[in-house]
């Protein structure tokens, strides 16, 4: 791969446009060799203007300018993406997918000719570069594509490599983990109203608590269990509210939102 490798982008919308941030503020390219594509042209004035990027009208195009190509369009207009790009693919090519639920077989399958693809799980948070992003090689993909799209992915959060058929679960984990802490977040600032508190000091406590607690698992070296114990008093005030959520069983109810998330990432995909 060359020191400023062509990045091109099929799809300029939230998820493209984070990446592309994020490829650029890492330096892992320049704005000269990034190209986007859209059917929006307003998304693409914007982009242009913010990031000095190129941008064109035509996804073809993106393909002539471009060895990487990341597919970001929704996954029900990835076949359209696919039909139209596919007599323009080459070896020199090689296509990393955000689609959620659109296999790497299947967009091997709509290319032809053996295509090099990577298939991403990323989440919304990619989009202040605290993503979690789930990667899976396709049959064709070569470890430095691999080690490449970790890269640029790295950019925008951490990046974790693991088989295909682990890429439903990261939807149910991961991707639609951010709504169950959104949810948690917003039954605390309820709790905390209720029980007397200003929203706005309800909402700024809250959401700082969050925060830090994210911050201690995530960077202090005792495990999330331990962390919790250590607050924990025997007949303390935590001790009493962790009863509360034990009672209502907490813990499988967490992990049945996952399964049935899972499930659902499988549905959709063969549907
Ligand atoms: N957002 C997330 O948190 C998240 C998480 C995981 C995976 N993903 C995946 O990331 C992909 C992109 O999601 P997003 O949230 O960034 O969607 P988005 O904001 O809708 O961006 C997709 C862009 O592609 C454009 N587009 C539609 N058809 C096209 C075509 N034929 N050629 C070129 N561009 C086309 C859309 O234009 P119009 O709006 O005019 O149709 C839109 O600007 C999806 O496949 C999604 O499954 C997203």
């Amino acid at each position: 791969m060359k020191s400023q490798p062509a990045i091109g982008f099929i799809g300029a919308g939230n998820m493209g446009a984070a990446l592309m941030r994020g490829v650029l503020d890492a330096h892992i390219t320049s704005p000269q060799s990034v190209w986007a594509a859209d059917v929006a042209a307003e998304k693409l004035a914007v982009l242009q203007a913010e990031l000095h990027i190129q941008t064109t009208a035509s996804n073809p195009e993106v393909l002539r300018r471009c060895n990487v190509v990341v597919l970001a369009v929704k996954p029900q207009n990835m076949d359209d993406v696919l039909s139209e790009i596919a007599s323009v693919t080459s070896a020199k090519h090689f296509f990393i997918s955000i689609a959620a639920g659109i296999p790497t077989a299947r967009i091997e399958a709509a290319l032809g000719n053996q295509p090099r693809v990577i298939r991403i799980m990323p989440n919304t948070p990619a989009l202040i570069k605290c993503g979690a992003s789930a990667l899976a090689r396709g049959k064709y993909a070569t470890p430095d594509d691999l080690t490449f799209a970790v890269r640029m992915f790295q950019a925008v959060g951490v990046a974790v490599t693991l088989d295909e058929s682990l890429l439903d679960a990261v939807t149910g984990l991961t991707g639609s983990g951010p709504a169950y802490i959104f949810l948690m977040i917003e039954s605390l600032i309820k709790a905390g109203v209720e029980l007397g508190l200003k929203p706005a000091d309800a909402d700024q406590l809250v959401k700082q608590m969050v925060l830090g607690a994210a911050r201690m698992a995530s960077e202090l070296p005792q495990t999330p269990a331990q962390l919790r114990e250590a607050v924990t008093s025997p007949g303390g005030t935590t001790f009493a509210g962790l009863q509360v959520l034990d009672k209502a069983n907490y813990r499988d109810v967490i992990s049945a939102a996952v399964k049935r998330a899972t499930e659902r990432a499988k549905e959709l995909a063969q549907s």
